[in-house]
């Protein structure tokens, strides 16, 4: 390993928005530390920002850290952090020994203690959840672009029986308000026009009795910033006024990432997810009289064990019922320490290979469904970054559709005409270049 303090650093985040969020503010704390961004090639600090959601995430770790441990340039020093690292501790350099730092989601304001341990040849492993905030210790945020996340809760106190998220990222926390505000106006002083509340349960967040909807409705009066949006939210946290704002704050997108996992209340159950199918669906009806136009997604899980040919039907159908515009979904991975790990009637991998199939095709087909019915609708586009094409750019709908562009200014909300539509993205034209 290099046996000074590097100079140079590259950032790789897995996983979660939080995650991207999180290795932005690391790459703002390098940098007031001195050290500038570069390629993973050369960089002389690689940190690996990780996911434990499930297992083959967090074994891709491991792959990668034995491919930067041999790259052409050299070993640069090689930092573990996120879930993973909170997960694992001490035992990740154990299993690598490339690995000179171990650092976990809420400590990673202490980086730069920890590159000097490393550098001095010192333990450098810190997975504390300390109580007094990283926020208040990172360096003020600059927006990178038109676009910014920002964290406003974290962890989740719910226990879902199959996952890892109350071990890694640790009981329920709001940031205050105060801090919130203040950070929206750097990112907004510094460019961005959209900016996405980012929380565990961001649902859940709540201030001295005010909560998700009051903050939003502070931040939509501010000038210069133009779209709202917040992710991931639990069915239990969806309060009455959070609804209404879908309704009344013209500058909060119509866009809702609920997820349900699955369509059998037996299976909700033993998931401990503590709503049903019915409950969840007549949640959708109301978001839908609030905002008629939202686009619902959703993640759902398959082969949860005990899950039969039934259980994942009613998964099926309950697809069918809430007609998404987008959903992800994944097989479930057994995780150490979470309830389900150890329950009987595991679904052998085949089975949940042919059920992941079958759900990703419907769920595929509705997304399409779903982009072609904007075919012919006029809707403001957001103008996030250039395109692959000379002159093309890449911006979002209000229904977080991808649409290409033939030209316009990063950074501009502009009108545009949705003239074609594909599973994954849509071609939009301005109207006056359509007219000329
Ligand atoms: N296996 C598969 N999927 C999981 N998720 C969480 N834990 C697991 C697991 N053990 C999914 C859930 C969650 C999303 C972020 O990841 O659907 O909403
Ligand atoms: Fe995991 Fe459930 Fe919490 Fe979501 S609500 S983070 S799935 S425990």
């Amino acid at each position: 390993m290099i046996p000074h303090k590097p100079t140079s650093f590259h950032i790789k985040s897995f996983g979660c928005q939080m995650n991207v969020y999180d290795g932005a503010r690391m790459a703002e704390l390098l940098e007031a530390e001195g050290m500038h961004a570069a390629d993973a090639g050369v960089a002389e600090l690689v940190v690996l920002n990780t996911c434990h959601i499930r297992e083959k995430a967090a074994e891709k770790v491991y792959s990668d850290i034995g491919r930067i441990a041999k790259r052409d340039g050299g070993k640069p020093m090689i930092a573990v952090a996120g879930c993973v690292a909170q997960a694992e501790g001490a035992e990740i350099p154990r299993r690598a020994r490339a690995v000179d730092l171990v650092v976990g989601p809420q400590a990673y304001h202490r980086l730069p203690a920890l590159i000097a341990n490393a550098v001095a040849g010192r333990q450098a492993i810190d997975t504390d959840m300390p109580t007094v905030s990283k926020f208040d210790a990172l360096p003020g945020r600059r927006a990178g672009s038109p676009n910014a996340f920002l964290t406003v809760q974290e962890g989740c106190d719910k226990f879902c029986t199959y996952c890892v998220v109350p071990y890694t990222r640790g009981a329920e926390v709001s940031r205050p308000w105060g801090a919130i505000v203040d950070e929206a106006k750097a990112l907004v002083d510094g460019g961005a026009r959209e900016i996405t509340l980012l929380g565990q349960n961001v649902n859940a967040w709540e201030d001295q009795g005010r909560g998700l909807h009051d903050l939003i409705e502070a931040l939509a009066a501010m000038p210069g910033l133009v779209r709202i949006r917040y992710t991931t939210s639990h069915p239990n946290d969806m309060a009455d006024g959070l609804i209404a704002a879908h309704r009344d704050i013209p500058k909060l997108m119509p866009f809702l990432h609920l997820p349900v996992q699955a369509g059998s209340d037996r299976i909700l159950k033993a998931m401990n997810r503590s709503h049903d199918v019915t409950s969840y669906l007549k949640l959708i009806d109301r978001v839908r009289s609030a905002r008629p136009d939202i686009a619902v997604s959703g993640d759902y899980i398959v082969g949860f064990p005990g899950e039969s040919e039934a259980d994942f039907q009613a998964t099926l159908d309950v697809v069918r019922a809430i007609g998404h515009a987008q959903a992800f979904s994944f097989k479930y991975s057994p995780r150490p320490g979470t309830p389900a790990a150890t329950m009987g009637d595991q679904v052998p991998a085949e089975v949940m290979d042919e059920r992941l199939q079958r759900l990703q095709a419907l769920l595929t087909e509705q997304q399409h469904a779903f982009n072609r019915a904007t075919i012919g609708r006029t809707c403001e586009v957001l103008i996030e970054r250039d395109g692959k094409q000379p002159g093309q750019r890449l911006g979002k709908s209000p229904w977080l559709q991808s649409v290409l562009l033939d030209g316009g200014v990063v950074g501009d909300l502009v009108e545009v005409e949705v003239v074609g539509a594909g599973p994954l993205s849509l071609v939009g034209v301005r109207p006056e270049r359509a007219a000329a």
